[in-house]
């Protein structure tokens, strides 16, 4: 079978060489390739993927809502995040899907056992932060709170979160077992930590989305006062596992996929 990503730009994807450490893992002949299409071209995609005779593809930066109109069926987490980051194509149809919410809960559940009864702080509002709270919503009993720089974000939001404001999140920092960073603030490139954590309690696990830079400023800081912290990688790492689960109903080799990306990280540092 053939599977893709399909982004621009996608050169320094790690999707390809991750899912193809799977396939090799697990002996199977598939292949993984990475399609750069911009946006200007993307009306194209149709013919694209049906000249590569592609069984499923992964949809990344800047194209996860783009596709939407392109589907035929679209399930319940995509609608509700407003994107997909996975396309099964079955019977010629074609069957969107967003794996990110669910990547990153897996993981998180793995370095946090007791997030049913966890107090939890979402950073951000956009589609990742909504993926992430949608996903979490279904089994954590407290009710979660989202912080975001700009309160008509909530306006989009069917899920019921306590919405706050970054200024209140800081003031209350030390009401919560784990802090997630959705937003951009932090990736490689951009210093900025995007909270002030002089409220956090020592046990709170603080996490981001993001894992290239591997320590992003909130978590760099985080560590510094001895806190947990969690990064972006298992979320990654996951989401691709859930997307392999989807074109072919077999579970990855998570571990061969994550030992995979992880060489290949502190091999570009
Ligand atoms: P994604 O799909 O990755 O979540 P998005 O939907 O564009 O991307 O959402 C980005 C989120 O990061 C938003 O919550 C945005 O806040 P605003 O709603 O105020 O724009 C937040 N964000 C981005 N850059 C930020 C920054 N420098 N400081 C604080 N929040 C930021």
């Amino acid at each position: 079978m053939k599977f893709a990503v399909i982004g621009s730009p996608i050169s320094h994807s790690l999707s390809p060489l991750m899912h193809n450490a799977n396939f090799k893992s697990l002996k199977l002949n598939h292949e993984y390739e990475a399609i750069n299409i911009p946006v200007e071209q993307f009306d194209h995609i149709k013919d694209i993927i049906k000249d590569k005779e592609i069984d499923g593809f992964n949809i990344t930066i800047p194209h996860k809502e783009r596709i939407i109109p392109y589907l035929d069926e679209i399930d319940e987490q995509s609608k509700t995040v407003g994107a997909v980051n996975t396309v099964l194509i079955k019977d010629n149809k074609w069957i969107g899907f967003n794996t990110d919410g669910i990547g990153y809960v897996t993981g998180l559940r793995q370095v946090y056992p007791d997030i049913a009864n966890a107090y939890i702080l979402i950073l951000g509002a956009g589609g990742a932060s909504k993926g992430i709270a949608n996903e979490l919503a279904k089994f954590v009993k407290p009710k979660l709170t989202v912080a975001n720089r700009t309160m008509s974000r909530f306006d989009s939001w069917q899920l019921n979160v306590n919405p706050i404001s970054l200024k209140t999140a800081e003031e209350h920092l030390d009401e919560f077992d784990i802090i997630i960073n959705t937003t951009p603030a932090g990736m490689a490139g951009n210093e900025e930590c995007i909270i002030d954590l002089t409220n956090l309690s020592s046990e709170t696990l603080v996490s981001d989305i993001v894992y290239i830079p591997y320590k992003t400023p909130i978590l760099t800081k985080a560590e510094l006062l001895g806190n947990p912290i969690y990064n972006g990688l298992d979320m990654f790492v996951y989401q691709g596992a859930e997307s392999f689960k989807i074109w072919t109903g077999h579970n990855a080799d998570v571990q061969e996929m994550k030992h995979t990306v992880l060489t290949q990280l502190r091999g570009e540092c």
